[in-house]
């Protein structure tokens, strides 16, 4: 039983974002449990130690995973962050992911590690978002206009509403946790996570261009930036997350040793206009 009187929130979400989808999807469940007369709290990963994420899951009633899909699977900084987790002994979990297009079972490869974990998941969602891969060698569409973004984040806003009412009235549902799912997005999973580690030191700086701000050296969330002579140089071990490529703000990182297309415009800024990925890594008071 939780005690309500010590000032932790009845459910506590902890989410990875790269560029502030998965931020945007954890604050509107927020909202959505609000409205239900739930308390409930969303922290970034990157801000909470282990021992404090274990103190908020002991003192919780329900977590929450979110993270953005990589190839159909999960960020490492997500997949570092639950391992280390202590057994949870049973408690209720949801999990869900973010993706543009499809993950096969996105929420059910995070879910299958948080039950190997000893959490009861009971809840999985998708979430449709922005597409916040803007990097040239692909050449994927994506768009910083609000105005077309939004149709996309009411839907997912109805997703969220639907969400925090199954998990408010205790009635399990779980997307994409089945064999078919598993077999589609291991597709994608497989090959994906076997050039991951080649892929990780793709980022670099575009030297022409960069005006030593120090944005990426901040942002980053694995420290992959540092400076070497005043130099800002990169250490080869990129999550692929993309913040440091989209909120540069002269889009001077280079990808693959591209640079940035400047002809498509600014890359992915993130789901709301003035996004500041500042909150990604701002810690905020662990109780209510
Ligand atoms: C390396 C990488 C791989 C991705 N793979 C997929 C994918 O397999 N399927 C998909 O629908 N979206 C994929 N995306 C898009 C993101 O999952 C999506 O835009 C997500 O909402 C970003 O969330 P964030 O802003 O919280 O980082 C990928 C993005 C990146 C950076």
């Amino acid at each position: 039983m939780v005690d309500k009187k010590n000032g932790y929130a009845e459910i506590a979400i902890f989410y990875f974002s790269g560029t502030g989808n998965t931020w945007w999807v954890s604050e509107e469940l927020i909202r959505q449990f609000t409205k239900l007369g739930r308390s409930a709290r969303a922290y970034s990963i990157e801000t909470i130690s282990v021992g404090e994420a274990s103190d908020l899951i002991f003192n919780s009633e329900i977590i929450g995973f979110g993270y953005p899909i990589h190839g159909s699977d999960l960020p490492k900084p997500m997949k570092d962050f639950i391992s280390q987790l202590p057994e949870a002994s049973g408690k209720k979990a949801f999990v869900f992911c973010t993706q543009w297009l499809w993950s096969g079972d996105g929420a059910a490869v995070g879910g299958t590690m948080l039950h190997d974990k000893g959490f009861n998941v009971l809840w999985g969602e998708h979430f449709l978002m922005p597409n916040n891969v803007t990097v040239s060698i692909i050449s994927l569409p994506y768009t910083n206009d609000y105005n077309r973004l939004a149709g996309v984040l009411g839907r997912a806003a109805r997703r969220a509403a639907f969400l925090a009412e199954e998990i408010n009235a205790g009635r399990a549902s779980l997307r994409g946790f089945n064999q078919v799912s598993f077999y589609l997005g291991s597709m994608q999973r497989v090959p994906f996570r076997k050039v991951y580690h080649k892929l990780r030191n793709d980022i670099g700086i575009d030297y022409d261009n960069c005006i030593d701000c120090g944005e990426c050296v901040r942002l980053c969330p694995v420290d992959n930036f540092y400076y070497e002579d005043e130099v800002i140089k990169t250490k080869g071990k990129c999550v692929l997350c993309l913040r440091c490529y989209n909120f540069c703000p002269v889009a001077a990182i280079k990808h693959m040793d591209r640079p940035h297309l400047h002809g498509r415009g600014e890359p992915y800024k993130g789901p709301v206009k003035d996004f500041d990925p500042t909150v990604l890594i701002e810690k905020k008071e662990q109780k209510v």
